[in-house]
Formats: structure tokens, sequence, C-alpha cells
């Protein structure tokens, strides 16, 4: 099973950036944890980072028959962006949005977030841990489907 990991604006900043708000670990910290979590249950990450929507919504694409689902934390852009959504939907991948701080509890812009609309679900508030609990979603959701499609062909084949 493969997994994309895709960060989106500033969180290459995390470990300096508002710490009292996103906590102090870095973004490498962040990846590497998550990425020993990962081969623990036999999965491979591939992570991006990119401050620019452009790279973000081509990344998104890329992951068409490349991997099995998308972790994604779209940053700003969650707030902003259409062209991600609409990545996001175009894919029609597994793909769950992470939010290391509670967006609901921030300014009222970051309230509302757009790419989420295109997700199957949204983990918000819970730090660094939240990529985590999106990755255990995300291998759960993907063998799920992996299962039920296997059962499908089986079925025809009889
Ligand atoms: C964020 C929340 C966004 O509102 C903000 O623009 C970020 C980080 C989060 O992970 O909490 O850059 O996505």
């Amino acid at each position: 099973m493969k997994i994309a990991v895709i960060q989106g604006p500033n969180l290459n900043m995390l470990g300096i950036r508002e710490q009292h708000i996103y906590g102090p670990m870095t973004l490498e910290q962040i990846h590497e944890q998550l990425k020993n979590a990962a081969a623990q249950n036999g999965v491979e990450l591939e992570f991006f980072q990119s401050n620019l929507e452009g790279e973000i919504v081509d990344r998104v694409q890329e992951c068409l028959g490349e991997v099995d689902g998308i972790l994604i934390n779209p940053a700003a852009f969650s707030h902003t962006s259409i062209a991600i959504k609409d990545a996001i939907a175009a894919v029609g991948l597994p793909t769950v949005e992470v939010h290391i701080s509670n967006i609901y509890h921030r300014e009222e812009f970051r309230q509302k977030s757009i790419t989420a609309g295109a997700t199957t679900g949204l983990i918000t508030g819970f730090g660094p841990f939240g990529y985590h609990m999106g990755l255990i979603a995300l291998m759960q959701i993907i063998s799920e489907i992996k299962a039920a499609t296997q059962a499908n062909e089986e079925a025809q084949a009889e």
C-alpha cells in the first residue's frame, strides 16, 4: 500500500512558526515519525511539500495510478482553493485532510475548508498526531476497498 503525504504552504516552517499554535515539531520530525509508523504496517509513504497552489494541484493529479490514498494538509489553501478541491475530486482517491490546529477554534476565515468538501474526512486540532490518525483511517479505508473489490471480482468469476 502506498500513500502520498502532501503538505501545503508554510508547513515547511513548522518548529519555527507560531509554536503556541502548531507546537515545536518540525515537518521533518513529523514525517520521520509517520514514516516509522507506516513502515511498521507495511505502508510506503511519499512526501511532498509546496508553497505553490499549482504544484499541489499537479502533485494531487500525479497520485492517480501511483498511490492508494492521499493524506493532505492544504494549509491556508484549504480556505481558498477550488483548484485543489477539484484536483482531489478528479482523482477520486481516498483522501484525509489534516489540520494541526483546530480550525473551528480560530479566526472565522479559517473555519471553512473548501478542500475538505472533496475529501473522505477531516481531522483537525490534534496536533501532529492528527497525521497518525489520518494514516490509520486511510489504511483502514484502503484495506476495506481492496477487500470489497477482490470479493466482487471473485463473485463475478464464479
Ligand atoms: C493549518 C491551518 C490553516 O488555517 C493554516 O493556514 C495553516 C495550518 C493547520 O494545520 O492547522 O497553515 O492547516
